[in-house]
């Protein structure tokens, strides 16, 4: 039996981390999204880090501006970036815990630690006509503390289950992510998942009747760059070879 239609939202924070690397004005996250667009993406995800260490506050006017389908601002909890999120309206945000040392995000927000300033930031985004996600771990306690705190859709993070080690280990975190997203589902919550989802291990997660939406960056602009390596080296061998004509 075939369930609701699935949404990809596609993360382009790893285009603006390599043009980040040397400062260039390429390779162009905004243009990665307009291509993302035109393949079929539902949604344009990108993290304002406040390291600012990918994506730029431009960048997130620019795809405001020119995005057909919806934007997913990913931000830290915080006045500035709350207020940012305000400026801009995207359609969705989605709150995530960061830490200036960390890799990538490395857990779910603790909706029970910061309950009050979470519930805040929900009320003042939606009164702003943005829909807001906590991205949260596959833990019934921080579901229920989402809920209470005023969160229609949480974003559960697969991060976990991406990373786990043995066969037995990758079935236990899938299990917590199948049960989390029935819980959460049967409280009314809409819910989506992403992080660390690839070619291999999107396929169980995307089986799950109740996850309505997935957000996957790192591997898609992974496979990006090996896939168009062929036409890249092939367009400056074209551009060499122009040189010795002249
Ligand atoms: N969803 C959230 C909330 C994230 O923070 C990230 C990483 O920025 C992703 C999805 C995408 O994760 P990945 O790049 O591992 O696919």
């Amino acid at each position: 039996m075939r369930t609701e239609a699935i949404r990809l939202g596609v993360n382009v924070d790893h285009v603006a981390t390599l043009r980040q690397a040397r400062k260039t004005q390429y390779p162009d996250p905004v243009r990665a999204a307009l291509m993302a667009e035109e393949a079929g993406a539902h949604q344009i995800t990108v993290h304002l880090r406040e390291d600012r260490r990918h994506i730029q506050e431009r960048d997130v006017e620019i795809l405001k501006e020119v995005l057909e389908i919806d934007l997913n601002l990913e931000i830290a909890n915080t006045p500035e970036m709350i207020e940012f999120a305000q400026k801009i309206k995207p359609a969705y945000c989605c709150l995530v815990p960061e830490k200036r040392e960390e890799l990538t995000t490395e857990g779910g927000l603790d909706v029970i630690a910061h309950f009050d300033t979470i519930k805040k930031s929900i009320a003042s985004l939606e009164a702003n006509q943005i829909k807001v996600s906590l991205f949260i771990d596959a833990n019934v306690k921080q579901i229920e503390a989402a809920f209470e705190a005023g969160a229609r859709i949480i974003e559960i993070h697969t991060g976990h289950y991406a990373d786990a080690f043995t066969k037995e280990e990758t079935e236990e975190r899938l299990n917590d992510i199948k049960k989390a997203s029935e819980f959460a589902d049967n409280l009314g919550i809409r819910v989506h998942a992403g992080h660390g989802l690839h070619y291999r291990n999107t396929l169980e997660i995307a089986k799950i009747p109740q996850i309505k939406e997935l957000n996957i960056g790192h591997a898609i602009v992974g496979e990006a760059i090996l896939s168009g390596m062929h036409e890249a080296v092939s367009r400056i061998l074209d551009i060499m070879e122009m040189g010795r004509l002249c």
